[in-house]
């Protein structure tokens, strides 16, 4: 590839641009090969694109921090967080946070979801049947992952459209004031939690919630103790908001890959072992995570570049799950691919804790779905996609089967 600075300049990546949005994959390829450290100007960010430099900038959590936001609208804004807010935490504080969360994501636990798990998609499918047109996205995934998230804290089934709801907006707003103000939204539902929290410590049993409340550490200064009511709600909020919007888009990227690529269809329904394995393809090839941002905390030099204290890095996992450098043939969807490492639950020390969770489900959705209608057409020109630029998927998918 020949790299003229004029090339270069001509290089325009707007994260905001709804086409670009749409299909993104040939402007990646651009970024990858003529401008591997990106600098938009207008939105002041700078975008690394290859998964080599992009792995990098998410595991060096010591020169690119999570502290500032590690979404483009909160880094950029200054928005305050509160604290327990692991995601957008450092050292030391996300260590302990992330410890006291991730004892209730161990492969044991997750396990012991997955035959009510598999309850719940198998009966979603299973009311499906005998219509001829659907959406693949609010009649069969949207209330899953929420519905999900219920089971692992135990909420009651009569909140889970309030908080889907409210989890959607959120990470489909792109300005700051937005993102604030959702963010105050996100804060409102806290209240669903709290009602909970107290029901549960008068009548404490072996979910999480339970675990949570009685659960004691040692905090940032020493001190062991149990959570805070404050820091429960704020982890809470966390588990449920990143684990609801995230996977139903992974649960629509399959119905339309697949509605999409019969050939690859057909290989699943001959083949039901490969499930697992085209799970980790269809999130290779779609990735429902659209950017993840960090900060520079010290000065650093990046493909050439030196960046200062301040500067915005995002990284795009959908161009560094396509990077011929990474993967062979990456922009050819196999199902029968051992894709290896890529970036759609992101890498080092944020890697997504919910990740397990999110493969069993889209992994026992795509078997329930298969199962049942092992031929699907989608309708992509009458698909909406989502609408924000932290994820990725659809809003809408007609299907006919
Ligand atoms: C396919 C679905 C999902 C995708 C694509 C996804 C993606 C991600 C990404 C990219 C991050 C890291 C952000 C960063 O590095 O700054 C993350 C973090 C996180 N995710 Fe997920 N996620 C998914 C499902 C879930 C589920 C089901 C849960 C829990 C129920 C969950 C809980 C979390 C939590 C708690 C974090 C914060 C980890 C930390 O900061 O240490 N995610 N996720």
């Amino acid at each position: 590839v020949t790299t003229s600075s004029t090339s270069v300049e001509t290089i325009h990546f707007d994260m905001y641009d709804r086409e670009l949005y749409a299909s993104p994959y040939a402007m990646y390829r651009r970024l990858r090969d003529e401008a591997p450290l990106y600098h938009n100007e207008e939105y002041g960010f700078f975008a690394v694109s290859r998964y080599e430099d992009a792995a990098q900038v998410l595991v060096d959590r010591d020169t690119f921090i999570s502290g500032k936001g590690s979404v483009y609208q909160i880094a950029a804004a200054g928005i305050d967080m509160p604290d327990g807010l692991f995601i957008f935490e450092d050292p030391p504080l996300h260590a302990i946070h992330r410890a006291l969360v991730a004892r209730l994501f161990t492969p044991r636990a997750i396990s012991r979801l997955e035959p009510q798990i598999v309850q719940l998609f198998e009966a979603s499918a299973e009311a499906l049947v005998g219509r001829t047109e659907f959406d693949f996205v609010s009649d069969f995934a949207t209330m899953l992952p929420i519905r999900v998230i219920g089971m692992l804290l135990g909420l009651p089934e009569r909140d889970h459209a309030e908080l889907r709801a409210t989890f959607h907006k959120s990470q489909n707003e792109n300005t700051a004031s937005e993102q604030h103000e959702s963010f105050s939204g996100t804060r409102s539902v806290a209240h669903l939690f709290n009602d909970y929290l107290d029901f549960r410590q008068a009548n404490p049993t072996d979910d999480l919630m339970t675990e949570l409340l009685n659960v004691e550490f040692e905090d940032a200064g020493g001190t062991r103790r149990k959570l805070r009511r404050e820091e429960l709600l704020t982890f809470l909020t966390l588990i449920a908001a990143a684990g609801s919007d995230t996977t139903v888009n992974a649960l629509a990227w399959t119905g339309m890959l697949l509605g999409e690529h019969p050939d690859q269809r057909r290989r699943l329904v001959d083949d039901p072992s490969l499930a697992a394995n085209a799970v980790e393809e269809i999130l290779r090839y779609e990735p429902p995570s659209y950017h993840i941002a960090r900060t520079v905390a010290a000065e650093v030099e990046i493909r050439g570049r030196t960046l200062a204290p301040g500067a915005i890095v995002v990284t795009l996992p959908g161009a560094a799950n396509r990077d011929e450098r990474q993967h062979d043939d990456p922009e050819n969807f196999d199902v029968t691919r051992r894709s290896g490492q890529q970036l759609t639950f992101s890498f080092g020390p944020h890697f997504c804790l919910g990740a397990s969770l999110a493969r069993l489900e889209t992994r026992i959705a795509l078997q329930a779905f298969l199962a049942r209608f092992p031929n699907w057409n989608v309708d992509r020109q009458a698909s909406e996609m989502t609408k924000g630029i932290d994820t990725r998927g659809w809003d809408s998918i007609p299907v006919t089967v």
